[in-house]
């Protein structure tokens, strides 16, 4: 895929990850930059608490390192615009987190305790509210000494019956967003059933128009699914999910498989276990090690799945208390 600019910002290769609560640690997202991934936002971080109670619990959430990471982008949710533009002083204000490249906002997540307090997919109903956020936080970036874009990720509707919401991709637009991701998928149907690019590819239409650059997602897990979002949505950026998870190859395999260039062969199993502790050892540079090695088991299946003796590997994965153990678990002491 050709470059992008998102405001200032160069991508240079549009193939990102796609953010997800419990997966987008520090150590993953390097790890997908290290694979050629574009860039990797962090999960969902409320504005309201920032707003509330400072940085503090939140920052497990939303850690970066500009130096890893390059571009880093670190994604809010809530209802009310003040909250985001309390909570992006608080982030200018912090050392470190004021070096993010890009504030992206959620107004996708499907989940009955976020959609109930008017955020994530629940601003689809409400294009006023998500526009007057979107200002919010173009407001709040607009003192710094240097630009820091304002994107968007939402879905293709809130209710069933909606095939896509070009109004409403317009009003993000109109709002001055630098950047609208679209997931397929309407609000009731979570994560199950397809998603739709033709849903997509409508709400790409309706923004054509506006110099900003337009990125599709949903069900992308190889070069096949990944030329199709792009040849049937037009969108300039893929952002790549579920797939990601315990193969961060998947963007080298994917980046190349589109520009023609041979294919690495997926990992063998030795490779897959080195990198499933490299998931853990940087962990250990922020975190205690108990906390990292019970972060660490939530990922660790997505990289044995398919290897000879995983289940026996898992259970025994699931006991260890230290990265010492762990290493002897999978033979790599
Ligand atoms: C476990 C999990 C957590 C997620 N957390 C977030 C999140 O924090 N922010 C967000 O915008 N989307 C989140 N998503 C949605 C994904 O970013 C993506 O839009 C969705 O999974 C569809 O893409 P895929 O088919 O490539 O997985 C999450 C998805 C999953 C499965």
């Amino acid at each position: 895929m050709k470059s992008v600019k998102i405001g200032d910002i160069k991508i240079e290769n549009p193939i990102c990850l796609s953010p997800m609560a419990g997966f987008s640690s520090l150590p993953f997202r390097i790890i997908c930059n290290g694979m050629g991934a574009g860039y990797c936002p962090t999960e969902l971080v409320s504005a309201r608490s920032i707003r509330y109670n400072g940085i503090g619990k939140s920052l497990r959430y939303m850690r970066i390192s500009p130096e890893e990471e390059k571009i880093t982008a670190i994604q809010l949710f809530g209802s009310e615009p003040e909250d985001f533009e309390a909570a992006i002083d608080t982030i200018m204000a912090t050392p470190v987190l004021n070096e993010v490249t890009i504030i992206d906002i959620n107004m996708g997540c499907p989940v009955p305790k976020v959609v109930k307090t008017g955020s994530g997919s629940a601003l689809m109903e409400d294009p006023k509210k998500a526009s007057d956020i979107v200002k919010a936080c173009k407001k709040a970036v607009s003192g710094l000494s240097r630009n820091v874009p304002v994107t968007v990720k939402t879905r293709t509707g809130f209710d069933a019956a909606d095939k896509g919401k070009p109004d409403f991709a317009k009003a993000l637009a109109d709002a001055g967003c630098d950047m609208i991701c679209v997931h397929g998928r309407t609000r009731p149907q979570m994560y199950h059933g397809e998603s739709s690019n033709e849903a997509i590819a409508l709400m790409r239409e309706a923004v054509r128009e506006y110099d900003i650059p337009f990125f599709a997602n949903g069900d992308i897990c190889d070069i096949d699914s990944a030329r199709k979002i792009i040849e049937q949505t037009g969108c300039d950026g893929i952002m790549i999910g579920r797939a990601a998870r315990g193969n961060p190859w998947i963007f080298e395999q994917i980046t190349a498989g589109l520009a023609g260039s041979e294919v690495q062969k997926y990992p063998d199993a030795d490779e897959r276990k080195h990198m499933l502790l490299r998931e853990l050892e940087g962990r250990l540079k922020y975190l205690p090690e108990d906390v990292a090695v019970r972060e660490f088991r939530s990922v660790m299946p997505f990289y044995l799945k398919g290897l000879d003796g995983a289940a026996a590997l898992k259970v025994k994965l699931c006991s260890a208390t230290k990265t010492e153990e762990v290493k002897e678990i999978l033979d790599l002491a």
